[in-house]
């Protein structure tokens, strides 16, 4: 009996269990209803490849630090099926221990599977097998390709059911994606394309998940698909029915670095802006694209030329450094959201005009929740604006929040948080002691694998097993050539689709070509040298990265197609285009698997003698070194080298390429719609000096580092540096704060006489502020670690600062601006920008 007993209550408590567990996710017109609750929803996109497993936890905590609710991932189709059914879900590509990372974090997670990513991923998230998949066409109404992408998401869903990571399941994944902006596809390939759309929503939905699904950037995508925003700015859009929640599923935290390209940076008064301006028009989910950008390791980056590192100007680094302000004013704008999140979730909206460009939009219930957003879209100008009896300035370009209604306590153009400023810094690894390898390409021919008459495409040959790919052919020429008897060199012109292109004379390096990211074609055009009798033309065609967007990207075609010709000779032109060419794929040293400590022995190394400079082509580097001291992230210099691939212990770290970078850099001002092309930096300087080397791919001794350049370069300068935080600053605008009535502790909306400025400056744990750098109260110009005074200035600002601030860990403060003295420009808007030093505190 009493067996009984205890079987029934057993019973009872697990289906109890079960069902409190077993968590329910749906929407209506105005959010997300987790488990029976709205919710505003701030999420950040964090890729699990673009980092090693070591840092995911940390970049996790870090976003949950910076007030996200939710990560977001794309699923990386091509890391997880490398040949068909063969699947790999280990070590860099354990999805599974990257959600339940999230779930230990207490966040949610949006798991967008695609299978199409985009994402400036190779391939777009496409294996190259599906590519040579028999009658195969990408992203429309295909069976081939239905087949194989509904069976790859199939996959995804059924392992994520059977790890209970829904949170129908009580897991963490609360919202999945299928396809990503097929909108422009779509138009494109009409009907076929509205059918396929169709299905891929369809097919989505029979998946049972039990949460709900969304396709960004899908005006048509039908029910119950919630259609969703991609965007700098989203406050235009609604969903495509009132009773789906409006959803922005990329807030671009600034923009992609192509190879040759500027740095894009947004700055975060805009973004933060943005963001405001979305939460008053009725959104409910922000997701920062990228939170954490981080890296393309190896060959994974899109392209062509986007660059290894894919840093995003994100809130959290290349390397898992916070990035401040952009961190922090963020954090601050989340919170400020949260305070009227019951405001904005329960309330009724209505909108009042406060000017031509500034306009109130208040929230409010019946139960007495009141929130209201004070909006500025004047691009140069402050206004003061009265609201419900109460004066307010409102910087230009801004939004206010006031989470009673009354109270300011966020303005998105007013950044409260320091500037940390990184740089790299030298290690105790000062040098490398190389050895050198040197591709022997006289061979090329006798290794090549096949021959053809006439020029082939590139990634029918390559199958994408390596960037490179060896077009070699013969040329006879009479010892009686005028070119060969003092006349004029001939000129080889050669044509490709993409991506670059190194051309060899007799085994000697003739010159080299380049397609951009925006036009992978190019045509190069060298006079060259030739010799009596046979001549070896060896093209040396580079793919810098698979096409990730577009219609049928699967059908772009790259490598030497020609025309192939030598001109001037005295019979005139000569066409190679259909002669035989012999092809080889990839190097010997890859092929030799050099980058490994397993195989690097495989071919005689010699020395490279310290008094070396520029050396040849073709050239493999090896050396060792211990790890470095501390735990700062690591960087390889490689700006003394010209174009290739480094390897750290048998993983390789991404394409480098020295290239400069070519745009506009001109000012950047936070104000007036933000577009890439409005803030770049880093003009004349190479796109990308340094190559992140996550520490966790180090030994504590003996580490190999192995290096192929394929132009010349010095790697007697190669460096290994730290990232570290220099400087810190902050910046404080003077404003004038509203007074507090002294019993009742509310705001009177009166202004005091007084202005001030707040001053927030933090070391690290462990340092403190052992000296001020630079102080300049006035109108001073520049960014953190090149700050300069502008034309007004207080005397008394170093003073000031050093008085207030030297000596603590945290200096935070609000002063009175009279506490500079005598007013240095009265009638000018003022702040205070200061640089900081920290120092460890002596033990
Ligand atoms: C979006 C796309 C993302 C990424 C982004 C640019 O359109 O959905 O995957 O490519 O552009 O970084």
């Amino acid at each position: 009996m009493r067996k009984w007993v205890f079987v029934v209550v057993f019973f009872l408590w697990s289906l109890y269990f079960q069902l409190t567990n077993c968590k329910n996710v749906t929407y209506d017109g105005k959010a997300l209803i987790i488990n029976g609750e709205r919710r505003i929803l701030f999420s950040g996109s964090i890729h699990y490849p673009r980092s090693a497993p070591d840092m995911w936890e940390s970049l996790i905590e870090k976003a949950k630090m910076g007030g996200l609710d939710v990560v977001d991932t794309y699923v990386f189709w091509n890391l997880h099926e490398p040949s068909p059914g063969i699947y790999d879900f280990e070590g860099k590509n354990d999805l599974v221990k990257f959600i339940r990372l999230v779930q230990k974090a207490g966040l949610y997670v949006h798991l967008r599977i695609g299978p199409y990513i985009c994402g400036e991923w190779n391939f777009g998230g496409f294996p190259v097998w599906l590519k040579f998949v028999p009658g195969i066409s990408f992203r429309t109404d295909n069976e081939p390709f239905k087949l194989a992408m509904a069976k790859f998401t199939k996959k995804i869903v059924q392992m994520m059911k059977e790890e209970q990571l829904f949170q129908s399941q009580g897991g963490p994944i609360i919202l999945s994606q299928i396809e990503n902006e097929y909108e422009t596809e779509d138009k494109e390939f009409g009907a076929a394309g509205f059918a396929y759309m169709n299905w891929a929503a369809k097919m989505a939905v029979q998946m049972d998940t039990g949460v709900p699904w969304v396709m960004c950037k899908q005006d048509d995508a039908p029910d119950p698909m919630i259609n969703t925003c991609n965007g700098f700015y989203c406050d235009y859009f609604s969903p495509n029915k009132p009773y789906k929640p409006t959803f922005w599923t990329e807030a671009w935290t600034a923009w992609f670095t192509t190879f040759g390209g500027p740095i894009h940076q947004r700055p975060v008064e805009d973004l933060a802006f943005g963001v405001a301006r979305f939460i008053q028009k009725g959104g409910s989910l922000v997701n920062y694209y990228m939170f954490h950008g981080g890296t393309n390791f190896g060959r994974t980056a899109g392209g062509p030329f986007i660059t290894t590192s894919y840093d995003y100007d994100a809130p959290i680094d290349e390397y898992g450094l916070i990035r401040q302000p952009k961190f922090g004013h963020l954090k601050r704008l989340h919170d400020a959201v949260k305070l009227c999140e019951k405001a904005l979730l329960t309330g009724e909206s209505h909108n009042y005009s406060l000017g031509t460009y500034q306009k109130a939009k208040v929230f409010s219930s019946s139960s007495g929740d009141c929130a209201a957003f004070l909006s500025n879209y004047h691009w140069t100008s402050t206004a003061r604006v009265t609201f419900s009896g109460r004066h307010y300035t409102l910087p230009p370009w801004s939004i206010s929040i006031l989470p009673d209604c009354k109270n300011v306590i966020y303005n998105t153009a007013q950044v409260e948080v320091q500037t940390n400023q990184m740089s790299f810094l030298p290690t105790n690894v000062k040098s490398f002691s190389w050895e050198t390898y040197n591709e022997d390409i006289s061979s090329i021919e006798d290794e090549s694998f096949m021959s053809y008459d006439g020029l082939l495409e590139q990634l029918n040959v390559t199958r994408d097993t390596s960037d490179y790919l060896w077009y070699t052919t013969s040329v006879d020429v009479d010892s009686n050539e005028s070119c060969l008897r003092g006349g004029k060199l001939p000129i080889l012109t050669a044509t490709s689709k993409g991506d670059a292109m190194h051309v060899f004379i007799n085994g000697k390096l003739a010159g080299s070509s380049f397609g951009t990211h925006d036009n992978s074609k190019f045509t190069f055009m060298e006079r060259i040298y030739l010799q009596a009798g046979v001549n070896k033309v060896s093209l040396l065609s580079m793919a810098g990265g698979l096409p990730n967007n577009g219609p049928h990207f699967e059908e772009r075609e790259m490598g030497v197609l020609g025309p192939v010709a030598i001109h001037g000779l005295d019979k005139g032109k000569l066409d190679l285009s259909r002669q035989k060419w012999s092809y080889k794929v990839g190097l010997r040293g890859e092929t030799m698997n050099l980058g490994s400590p397993s195989s690097v022995q495989a071919v005689d190394w010699r020395p490279v003698p310290s008094t070396q400079e520029n050396t040849q082509p073709l050239t493999w580097y090896k050396a060792y070194f211990d790890a470095p001291e501390g735990d700062e992230p690591l960087a390889l210099d490689m700006s003394s080298m010209q174009k290739g691939q480094v390897w750290i212990n048998g993983q390789n770290v991404g394409r480098y390429w020295t290239i400069n970078a070519n745009g506009n850099c001109t000012d950047c001002s936070y104000s007036g719609t933000y577009r890439p092309k409005k803030c770049q930096f880093g003009c004349g300087y190479p796109t990308q000096q340094w190559y992140h080397v996550p520490r966790s791919w180090l030994m504590p001794s003996k580490n190999l580092i192995v290096v192929f350049e394929e132009v010349g370069g010095n790697p007697l300068k190669i460096s290994l540096v730290k990232r570290s935080i220099t400087s810190i600053c902050t910046e404080a605008s003077e404003y004038r704060p509203v007074v507090k009535n002294k019993h009742t502790h509310q705001n009177h909306g009166e202004l005091n006489e007084q202005n001030v400025l707040k001053i927030n400056l933090h070391c690290a744990a462990g340092q403190f502020i052992s000296a001020i750098k630079f102080a300049s109260f006035g109108t001073p110009r520049g960014a953190c670690g090149s700050l300069e005074q502008g034309t007004c200035h207080s005397s008394k600002s170093l003073s000031v600062l050093q008085k207030v601030c030297v000596g603590r860990r945290r200096c935070l403060a609000t002063v009175p601006t009279s506490i500079f003295g005598e007013d240095p420009c009265p009638n000018l808007r003022k702040k205070l920008s200061a640089e900081v030093v920290c120092q460890p505190i002596a033990t």
